[in-house]
């Protein structure tokens, strides 16, 4: 895919079986609204195929480019995109209208899918008297009352606050299951990708970093630049010496871990579920406390590792004193390396 002579999407290779959602995370300028609208028909690849539901919708070696509408897509976008002057029940209605579903079957449609999301009593509404989070909700019942085979989210929650986002995304994900909806969702937040999709896609400049499921993407990020976007945990610069690995430009141990020519480098993450309090295992660290925040789950700490400034994070069950010496454990089996040469 290119926008004149930039390519700006390449070697993308993606299946999406009937029934799942497939995540496309990434940071800000990655190509994932650029690879949604190739699927929904809103840009054309300059290479390539498109594929719903066994259909063939877009190939450029055969001249191919089927419009938006004729796709059997529902679409949820950042801006919601109602319609100001008609009823709630109207705007859902639409997508029936257009494929010529009428009279008393197109009425028990609407009412389904908005009570679906909650919405069945305000169907006489107009869009602007209701909360940012219920208009949200009606454009999720237009994207569904079609049953398109596939529904493409495009940052739909990003508009809410975080609250709403939180409760939103808890709701779209039993919704999709109940549905079984195919679905492609986009988001630069990872903890949303993590909630919904069965599989994620990790977008980099304009390709695809990591293809896996979330609980793969957690354990087995395959980059350094994977393993920061998903704030997994501490990306530490490691060097081997001595048949071991140090924490570069100290004597720091990190273990073993794998093989490699004295002096390589690495990249090597400490992952935050890894790190504990308390000088339990065999694995430790000094630190020295740094900053703490007070979280509705525990105290959120910001440490650096003693005599370094590589910062840690950590959510602990106490408070602690910034200043602090404490002594930290970890599972030398949770580390994941990146070799990044000498
Ligand atoms: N109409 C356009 N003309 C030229 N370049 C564009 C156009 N739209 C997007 N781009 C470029 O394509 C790249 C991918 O953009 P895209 O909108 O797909 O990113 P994104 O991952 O959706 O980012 P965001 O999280 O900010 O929405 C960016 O480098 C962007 O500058
Ligand atoms: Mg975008």
């Amino acid at each position: 895919m290119a926008y004149g002579a930039t390519t700006i999407l390449e070697g993308i290779d993606l299946d999406l079986p009937k029934g799942q959602v497939l995540a496309l995370l990434g940071a800000s300028g990655s190509g994932k609204t650029t690879l949604l609208r190739l699927v929904a028909g809103l840009l054309m690849p300059v290479a390539g195929q498109v594929q719903i539901a066994g259909r063939t919708v877009a190939d450029p070696a055969q001249g191919l480019a089927l419009p938006p509408e004729k796709r059997g897509l529902g679409m949820v976008f950042q801006d919601y995109a109602l319609w100001p002057h008609l009823s709630v029940a109207r705007n859902v209605a639409f997508p029936l209208e257009m494929s010529r579903i009428s009279g008393p079957e197109r009425a028990a449609r609407v009412t389904r899918a908005l009570d679906r999301v909650g919405l069945g009593a305000m169907a006489d509404r107009r869009p602007s008297d209701l909360s940012g989070g219920q208009q949200q909700r009606v454009a999720i019942a237009r994207a569904i009352v079609a049953e398109p085979p596939l529904v493409l989210f495009d940052e739909p929650l990003s508009n809410l606050d975080r609250e709403l986002r939180e409760t939103m995304v808890d709701e779209l994900a039993q919704l999709v299951a109940e549905l079984e909806l195919s679905a492609v969702y986009v988001t630069h937040d990872h903890a949303e990708a993590l909630a919904l999709a069965h599989r994620i896609a990790v977008m980099r400049g304009g390709g695809i970093e990591q293809l896996a499921s979330p609980a793969e993407l957690i354990d087995q990020p395959a980059s350094a630049a994977v393993a920061d976007f998903l704030r997994l945990g501490t990306l530490l610069p490691a060097r081997r010496r001595g048949g071991g690995w140090v924490i570069e430009g100290t004597d720091i141990s990190l273990g073993h871990g794998p093989g490699a020519a004295e002096g390589s480098a690495a990249q090597v993450l400490l992952p935050e579920r890894a790190l504990g309090l308390g000088p339990r295992g065999p694995a430790r660290l000094e630190a020295v406390v740094r900053g703490q925040q007070v979280r509705s789950t525990g105290f959120a700490l910001t440490l650096t590792i003693a005599g370094t400034d590589q910062v840690l994070r950590l959510l602990a069950p106490h408070p602690a004193r910034p200043g602090e010496a404490v002594a930290l454990s970890y599972s030398q089996d949770a580390l994941r390396w990146f070799p990044t040469g000498t």
